[in-house]
């Protein structure tokens, strides 16, 4: 019996009932490192368990691409995709060198650390109004933290960046769920079948995001909307589809995974309470609890690429044209690089997560990422006096971004002083 056939690693249900299989990557990791995956429902696959593996892999973008897709998807399900606005979208996560080089650097400058600190003031903002609406005039109440402040704060930071204006946010909000959640039940679109559903998904987010760009060319200004929508490349405009497809790939991208990491940040913390203590004790230790969160949640469980030609990874044979699926989330508990991996340790003082991935196309994000759970994480510490978890906690019907949808919270937070 082989240990897995790989259903339970790429299929939602069993994510979002047990949450991500971490004993059974461990397992792999010990045993069958490079596992090959034949699922019933699924596109077959090569698991790739260990950090050092991944690393290898994500490093030479020549040999293993991204062009052919990201996702395991189940059978039935690829025609559909490619049928779909999706389909005809191009997008820097599925593009190789040397274009991905070229369209990469179109947004890498808004993405800086530099830049990134200039939108500081606006993402500390949002941080505090957040918080500030939890106390209330009394600081006591209860709340879905998953909804009410991991889902707001990422997208408050998106909209304005993107320039979608504050009352089209729940738009997007909802469109980019169903685009991550296409098979949660809860999140997911109501439509007469999926080929439908994909499509009216992708026809809708590309006249929200059309609009956006349409008025950046009018009324240009140095925002990452305008930046977007006037860009070119070897002196042509970018195309529609690319230029669309950087706006979903940026929201998309930013935030639920932003959100997981949040959402699950903070059930760390619940879980841990002693963690949040010593958060609250001692704020300098904030730089080291982001990426702590970042390595316990893992919010992007895996990314796909496809062997450029026949080729070995740790002595397996792999064929051209094999998928081999990159599980971040088992390479963030290997016992090599991570001591202690199972316990979640804010002041971790080696940390070399792939959270963010690793390589050629290492999270564009990461700085805003980083910024963006800094500043909330912050705001809580210093003003939390109690928070409980008070209902179950609900994970989300996915198996590729990973969270928790409801993480129900009873807190004493100090109302704003202003
Ligand atoms: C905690 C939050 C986040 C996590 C865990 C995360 C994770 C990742 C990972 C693992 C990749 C690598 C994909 C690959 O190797 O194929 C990636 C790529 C990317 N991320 Fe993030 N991300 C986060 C937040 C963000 C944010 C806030 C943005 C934008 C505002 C963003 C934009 C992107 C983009 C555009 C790429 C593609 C880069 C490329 O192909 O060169 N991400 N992210």
């Amino acid at each position: 019996m082989p240990i897995t056939d790989g259903h339970e690693l790429v299929a939602p249900i069993p994510y979002a009932e047990n949450g991500p299989p971490h004993d059974l990557w461990s397992r792999l990791r010990a045993e069958s490192p490079v596992h090959f995956c034949d699922p019933e429902e699924y596109e077959r696959f090569w698991a790739i368990t260990k950090h050092a593996d991944i690393t290898e892999i994500s490093t030479q973008p020549e040999r293993f691409l991204s062009e052919p897709g990201i996702n395991i998807l189940r059978k039935r399900d690829r025609e559909a995709l490619e049928a779909s606005a999706f389909g005809a979208m191009r997008v820097i996560i599925t593009m190789d060198p040397p274009e991905h080089r070229q369209v990469r650097k179109v947004a890498s400058p808004v993405f800086t650390p530099k830049a990134i600190r200039a939108l500081d003031e606006e993402i500390e903002r949002s941080a505090r109004e957040l918080v500030d609406g939890l106390a209330g005039a009394d600081g006591e109440g209860e709340c879905d933290f998953a909804t009410d402040v991991a889902a707001a704060h990422p997208l408050r930071i998106l909209s304005h960046m993107l320039g979608v204006p504050r009352e089209q946010e729940p738009d997007i909000l909802r469109l980019t769920n169903q685009l991550f959640a296409f098979e949660d039940p809860e999140l997911g679109r109501d439509a007469e079948n999926r080929e439908q559903a994909l499509m009216e998904l992708g026809m809708e987010l590309y006249g929200m995001f059309d609009a956006i760009i349409q008025d950046r060319r009018a009324n240009p200004s140095d925002d990452l909307a305008s930046v977007l929508a006037n860009a070119t490349i070897d002196g042509e405009p970018m195309g529609p589809m690319e230029t669309v497809g950087y706006y979903l790939i940026t929201f998309s991208a930013g935030h639920d995974t932003t959100k997981n990491a949040l959402a699950g940040g903070m059930k760390a913390f619940l879980d841990n309470p002693d963690e949040f203590q010593k958060l609250r004790d001692n704020p300098d230790l904030i730089d080291q609890a982001v990426e702590e969160v970042g390595r316990w949640t893992s919010p992007v469980n895996y990314m796909k690429r496809t062997a450029a030609a026949d080729t070995e990874v740790r002595g397996q044979k792999i064929s051209e044209g094999d998928s081999l699926v990159l599980f971040y989330a088992s390479a963030n508990r290997d016992d090599e690089v991570f001591d202690d991996p199972f316990r979640f340790r804010i002041d971790r003082e080696s940390n070399r997560h792939l959270g963010f991935g690793i390589g050629e196309h290492f999270c564009l994000g990461a700085n805003m990422a980083r910024r963006s759970m800094r500043a909330l994480w912050l705001e809580l510490a210093a003003r939390t006096e109690s928070v409980e978890q008070i209902g179950e906690a609900k994970r989300i019907h996915s198996a590729f971004v990973v969270g928790l949808k409801h993480l129900p919270v009873r807190y004493r937070i100090r109302p704003s002083e202003g």
